[in-house]
């Protein structure tokens, strides 16, 4: 069709005042898009900001219920676990530990908000003493196969629990297949997996390892996570652990990769939740803090361009701040 033949085609007429405009919104956000990530600690009465972070917490146990009820309040009803635990070692074998910290924040939860629901990160780095994602031969290596089983019983443990779904963000190959295989013979056959499927080797997650302690103590994570480079081998990925029983697929960082984000939910036509990292915050709160951009209509702005480019979630750590903002619009 060619526009210009039609002189009375004016869009501006629907852009006339907050009702019209409304009326042929394409892309709604909502309290109900976002999973709010949230650090547990052991301790006790802390409630820790994250300096690179303003306005995340890391939170003990006993400090968990009010940041839950927090959420409730503002109609976040998606929460996913990190665990800052009390002690690492080579394998990070805190990680499956039936009273780890973020074991006994599933019990607290569960038993006390029913209408939270909780999901667990599924990773070693948080528990090992090297930071990486996994277990190490002699020469620093991530050892692939051997990692499998360590995220397995994490992912069980996270389970009995009381987890409602578990997410492994490792990167390990066939990860989501073997998990999938130790939830089903742990009798969780019902928890779903939501796999980091497409995770990037990203400098964005900078202040997330200050979080959650989890920076490698040597080298980096580009021989599991993936090159920045690539988009194609991101839905290649996505493809890959959907046969390998994934519910949910993921991308992660979002804004640098929305692309990918849509390329990804238009071929798998699977439930695609984008991850809105850590390092995407701090950039948005140091330019609000420096008064350089308008905080609200930048994190409205941002999060509407994840939804509109495929995201059926959003992980995202202004989800209190735009939960909040949407209710008042
Ligand atoms: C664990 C994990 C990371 C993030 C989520 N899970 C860090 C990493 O891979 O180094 C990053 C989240 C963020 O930056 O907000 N593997």
């Amino acid at each position: 069709m060619e526009y210009g033949k039609f002189p009375s085609y004016r869009p501006r007429r629907m852009r006339d005042g907050e009702l019209a405009r409304k009326m042929i919104r394409e892309t709604r956000l909502s309290a109900d898009d976002f999973i709010y990530p949230l650090f547990v600690k052991p301790g006790e009465g802390r409630r820790d900001e994250i300096p690179s972070m303003p306005g995340v917490f890391q939170v003990s146990l006993d400090m968990l219920m009010p940041e839950v009820q927090e959420l409730l309040d503002c109609g976040v009803h998606y929460v996913l676990l990190f665990g800052l635990p009390a002690a690492k070692d080579e394998v990070g074998s805190t990680a499956w530990d039936e009273h780890g910290v973020v074991q006994e924040a599933c019990r607290i939860i569960r038993a006390q908000a029913p209408q939270m629901y909780v999901i667990t990160d599924v990773c070693m780095c948080e528990y090992t003493s090297h930071g990486h994602c996994g277990k190490l031969d002699e020469s620093g290596r991530v050892m692939n196969d051997e990692t499998l089983e360590l995220l397995a019983n994490e992912a069980v443990s996270h389970a009995r629990a009381g987890a409602q779904m578990v997410a492994p963000s490792d990167m390990m190959d066939g990860r989501v297949g073997y998990i999938r295989r130790a939830l089903d013979q742990a009798g969780f056959s019902d928890v779903p997996i939501m796999s980091y499927s497409t995770k990037y080797a990203s400098g964005f997650y900078g202040p997330f390892r200050d979080a959650a302690d989890s920076a490698p103590a040597f080298g980096d994570r580009r021989a599991y996570q993936m090159d920045p480079a690539n988009g194609t081998e991101g839905v290649r990925e996505a493809c890959y652990d959907i046969a390998e029983g994934a519910d949910l697929v993921m991308v992660k960082p979002a804004l640098p990769y929305l692309d990918v984000l849509y390329r990804v939910k238009q071929e798998t036509h699977f439930p695609t939740v984008a991850y809105n990292v850590s390092g995407e915050y701090a950039m948005v709160k140091a330019a609000a803090q420096n008064g350089w951009i308008d905080e609200r209509r930048v994190v409205l702005e941002l999060l509407t361009s994840i939804k509109r480019a495929g995201a059926d979630m959003i992980i995202t750590y202004h989800a209190k701040d735009a939960a909040r903002w949407l209710a008042e619009l």
